[in-house]
């Protein structure tokens, strides 16, 4: 069971560039391209949030188009960049978890996830809301088949001062609740468009890179936020009942042909 987690699509729609320069439409379909033809073949693709950049309901039907390319089945959340009506009218989901937020649990082949939603629309920040949680205590306690619990917002301090300006505000309820169920296999956030991991309610918890744009690499206390196009990517969940779950980073792009191991492991000297 291979599971492509891609986040922070920021779509914006053919011919417009993000930030003036940023090919988010191109990225999206490079991104696409590359889950399809990865082997072995992926089974499911989650998107941990920031689906399109403004909200725009054309840009979601847009998405959706280019999407729909993807072979493997797919699910979506919300980022702080979304904005609910119009995700859930191109991403309909078969009901709305609780209180109308955009949530829910479907199983793919051994794998449950659990696709919550934190979006405060307007703000970069994310909260779940103790009725989120509640239903979330309670879909985790239906089944013990392994599972990824996907939220855009990391549940943890990065250490990148600008970005956890924005954080999880109820972390620590969620946190309580995940170390409840001992089947959470892992939690999934976007977000902060790099790799970072954390020990987390007795399981771990993770970030993925963006599919285009990245957060630049800061852990001073420097609070002005930056992008940089340091190379785009997924993560890569692998599940088998012997390994449990095996998660990779993987960079999309050419990164020039593959050597063999050499059998003569001599350090050859520059010149040499
Ligand atoms: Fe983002």
């Amino acid at each position: 069971m291979l599971i492509a987690q891609l986040s922070d699509f920021h779509y914006r729609p053919k011919g417009v560039r993000l930030f003036g320069y940023v090919d988010v439409h191109a990225a999206t379909v490079a991104a696409v391209d590359w889950v399809n033809r990865h082997q072995p073949l992926i089974d499911a693709v989650i998107v941990t949030g920031d689906l399109v950049n403004d909200g725009d309901a054309d840009d979601y039907a847009a998405l959706a188009d280019v999407l729909s390319a993807l072979r493997a089945p797919y699910a979506v959340i919300t980022g702080n960049h979304d904005v609910r009506g119009p995700l859930a009218e191109a991403f309909p989901i078969p009901d709305a978890g609780v209180d109308g937020k955009y949530c829910w649990a479907r199983e793919f082949e051994a794998i449950r996830i659990v696709g919550l939603d934190t979006l405060v629309e307007g703000q970069a920040l994310g909260t779940l809301g103790p009725s989120q949680l509640g239903w979330l205590d309670a879909v985790l306690a239906e089944s013990s088949q392994p599972t990824l619990v996907a939220l855009h917002h990391p549940p943890f301090m990065t250490g990148i001062t600008f970005m956890d300006a924005f954080p999880l505000t109820d972390a620590e309820a969620f946190r309580a609740i995940v170390e409840k169920h001992g089947h959470v296999e892992a939690v999934l956030a976007g977000h902060i468009h790099r790799v970072i991991h954390r020990r987390f309610a007795g399981t771990i918890a993770m970030t993925g890179p963006g599919t285009a744009h990245q957060v630049v690499m800061d852990l001073t206390a420097e609070t002005k936020p930056r992008w940089v196009m340091e190379p785009a990517g997924c993560l890569l969940h692998q599940w088998t009942p012997q390994t449990g779950l095996v998660s990779h980073a993987a960079w999309f792009g050419d990164y020039g042909a593959q050597a063999p191991f050499h059998s003569d492991h001599r350090t050859v000297p520059i010149g040499g």
